[in-house]
């Protein structure tokens, strides 16, 4: 991966616990422009690399984040937090796995810190005359950052738990509707509500489009991994993977050049095609057709089948 060296330009608190942060290049030359939904990664120190949605107006200059700190975790939110004007970080290019698409109306439904990527399609849509409406839920008004912006428009409704008006699935998103498209963005807990509910409702998976992370991830579910065998194509050569290994430690461990960044599952630079075997999907970045198209994700995914060739 390339990194780009940035710099801490401006520095607010969107909440108590939400720091705004802008960047710009240290060289003074703009960023690469980004598509709303984009995320970037940010390098905070050795082995220590998060993935962030940008969340201001899409396109070149200055890169916003909008960062929760998250108690218990491990370690990202914090040092982002611990960032003051002027420090410097090394940054992706943006990467989206959360495009707007073609539709005629969309949905968004924000979970607290969710509201990131929502916020940047919003600006986006906003922009591009579409018609759309937003849900934001949150804690409370004091959780919820961007109040002021979005307080002023009627296409938003807030939902703080304090208040008790909750986000009701049925009543907010309601029957499936032709032409439309659902964006969910939050903490796993809410978007695990979000989609099971509008699963339940009738809504197509295909309608429903998410992202995960801005917030603690958990480990995935599923049953508990059991070994197998890598067979790396070009050489032939095969390495055991054992339960508490993944197919990317094995590949770094032994010289393969194989691409990563996040080895969390989430940002998809570690992808590469299985040639033969039955990979067990554990990442959130792919879509079921590229998983169809053999697609597979050596930091976070595994084999069913006793070996796994791929494509490197
Ligand atoms: S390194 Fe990010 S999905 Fe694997």
């Amino acid at each position: 991966m390339t990194w780009i060296d940035a710099q801490v330009r401006a520095r607010t608190l969107a909440t108590s616990d939400i720091v705004l942060l802008d960047l710009a290049a240290v060289d003074g030359a703009e960023f690469p422009s980004y598509t709303a939904g984009s995320h970037i990664d940010v390098q905070l120190g050795p082995g220590m690399v998060r993935q962030y949605s940008l969340c201001g107006t899409p396109g070149p200059g200055r890169y916003r984040l909008a960062v929760l700190n998250v108690a218990n975790s491990r370690g990202g939110s914090q040092a982002m937090h611990a960032l003051a004007v002027g420090d410097r970080v090394r940054i992706s290019a943006p990467r989206n796995h959360f495009p707007l698409v073609t539709t005629h109306r969309h949905v968004l439904i924000a979970g607290g810190i969710g509201i990131t990527p929502l916020l940047a399609m919003l600006t986006e849509l906003e922009r591009a005359g579409a018609e759309y409406v937003l849900h934001y839920s949150a804690r409370s008004r004091f959780h919820a950052a961007f109040l002021d912006e979005l307080s002023a428009n009627p296409r938003v409704s807030f939902h703080f738990d304090d208040q008790h008006i909750g986000l009701d699935v049925a009543r907010d998103l309601g029957e499936p509707q032709a032409e439309t498209a659902v964006y969910v963005c939050g903490p796993d807990g809410f978007m695990d509500y979000v989609l099971s509910k509008a699963e339940a409702l009738g809504w197509p998976r295909r309608a429903l489009h998410t992202e995960r992370f801005g917030t603690d991830r958990t480990a995935p579910t599923g049953p508990e991994p059991t070994g197998f065998v890598v067979r790396v194509a070009s050489t032939g050569t095969e390495y055991g993977v054992t339960e508490d290994q993944t197919v990317l430690d094995v590949l770094l461990d032994n010289g393969v050049d194989a691409p990563f960044s996040c080895q969390q599952g989430i940002c998809g630079e570690c992808v590469v095609r299985v040639l033969a075997g039955e990979p067990d999907h554990r990442d959130d970045v792919l879509t079921d057709a590229e998983r169809a198209d053999g697609m597979f994700t050596t930091c976070s995914s595994r084999a069913h089948s006793p070996v796994l060739e791929v494509d490197l």
